[in-house]
């Protein structure tokens, strides 16, 4: 994709007019700002409707601007960072004072992340200052995958878009924190457990599961949820879905590609177009094959997520 110079000044003028920038990430689209504006940061949570408890992530254009922001860079960080940045990586690490506790809803550890977009790469470059930006809904609801979700979700009085295509994996970045002696997945998401183990274990920090952790603040039960009532069917076929679903309501199916990749990438497109549906609920088939699939993880778990029902 070429990046068109001009939209990028006009998002640079957006910041110094105090509106916040659509960004185009190769996961999803997020609402940005720099770090080093606090007035538009907060702006991120009045808009999105976000509580103040729930962290921002911060993009970064390379790694030495990720490693200014952290209070140590371990030989983990440095080793996934190499093989993951640019890319759809979030790695939770110690922070420095140039992180305010706003961003991080008062947490000692930041969220970084190198995007790979052309588009946000461009805008990162050109800014200067790292971006705060979560992903570009009202809190809550289905992550925006094209510019033209994030139109219809916020006013360009306060919003400027900038026009990045569809994004290419459709589903947020796998989140890992890092710790002194271990690594702990607090987010799947295209990256998977066994390629972020592949980096970490030889260097002495096998994955340590969630549970022995404190629940990550943005790790809540209701999430990327549809504006309609999404049922989910566990079945291998359309008439074992139907007599498991058992319902008289008016329903709209959602069939997702039998491919992990291609599923994530238009997961949340097929939600926003079954909830504009007339029916009154959406029905998504989970083939059981999905659930014990590595590569199905990040998919799932965001279905689980957006689901009412989960059957
Ligand atoms: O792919 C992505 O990660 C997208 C694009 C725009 O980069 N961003 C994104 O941001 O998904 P957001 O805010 O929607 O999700 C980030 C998650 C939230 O659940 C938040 O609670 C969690 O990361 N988070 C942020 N900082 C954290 C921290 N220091 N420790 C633990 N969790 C953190
Ligand atoms: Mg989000």
């Amino acid at each position: 994709m070429r990046v068109m110079k001009d939209s990028i000044a006009k998002a640079l003028q957006a910041f110094r007019e105090g509106r916040l920038v659509g960004m185009p990430t190769e996961t999803v689209y997020g609402l940005a700002a720099p770090i080093d504006q606090p007035k538009l940061v907060e702006k991120i949570f009045h808009l999105k409707k976000r509580p103040f408890f729930d962290p921002l992530i911060v993009h970064v254009a390379h790694k030495s601007q990720a490693q200014a922001l952290v209070k140590e860079w371990s030989s983990v960080a440095d080793a996934l960072a190499k093989q993951f940045w640019p890319g759809p990586l979030t790695l939770v690490l110690p922070k420095t004072d140039q992180i305010s506790d706003k961003i991080t809803s008062g947490l000692p550890t930041v969220g970084l992340r190198c995007p790979q977009h052309p588009v946000a790469r461009e805008l990162l470059e050109k800014c200067h200052a790292p971006l705060a930006a979560p992903s570009a809904n009202v809190f809550t609801k289905t992550s925006p995958t094209c510019a033209a979700d994030v139109r219809a979700a916020f006013d360009p009085a306060d919003v400027f878009v900038l026009e990045g295509g569809v994004c290419d994996v459709g589903i947020e970045s796998t989140i890992v924190e890092v710790l002194p002696h271990a690594v702990c997945i607090l987010r799947p998401g295209q990256i998977t457990r066994s390629q972020i183990a592949a980096v970490t274990e030889p260097l002495g920090a096998p994955l340590q599961d969630l549970k022995k952790q404190v629940q990550a603040p943005g790790q809540m039960r209701e999430h990327y949820r549809p504006d309609k009532p999404l049922y989910s069917v566990i079945a291998s076929s359309q008439e074992e879905a139907k007599i498991k679903l058992h319902s008289q309501k008016s329903l709209t199916w959602i069939f997702l590609p039998d491919d992990a990749v291609l599923a994530a990438r238009e997961l949340y497109a097929q939600f926003r177009k079954a909830s504009q549906s007339q029916a009154e609920i959406c029905v998504l088939m989970v083939n059981p094959k999905w659930l014990n699939d590595e590569t199905w993880e990040a998919v799932i778990n965001r279905i689980r997520k957006a689901s009412s029902e989960w059957i």
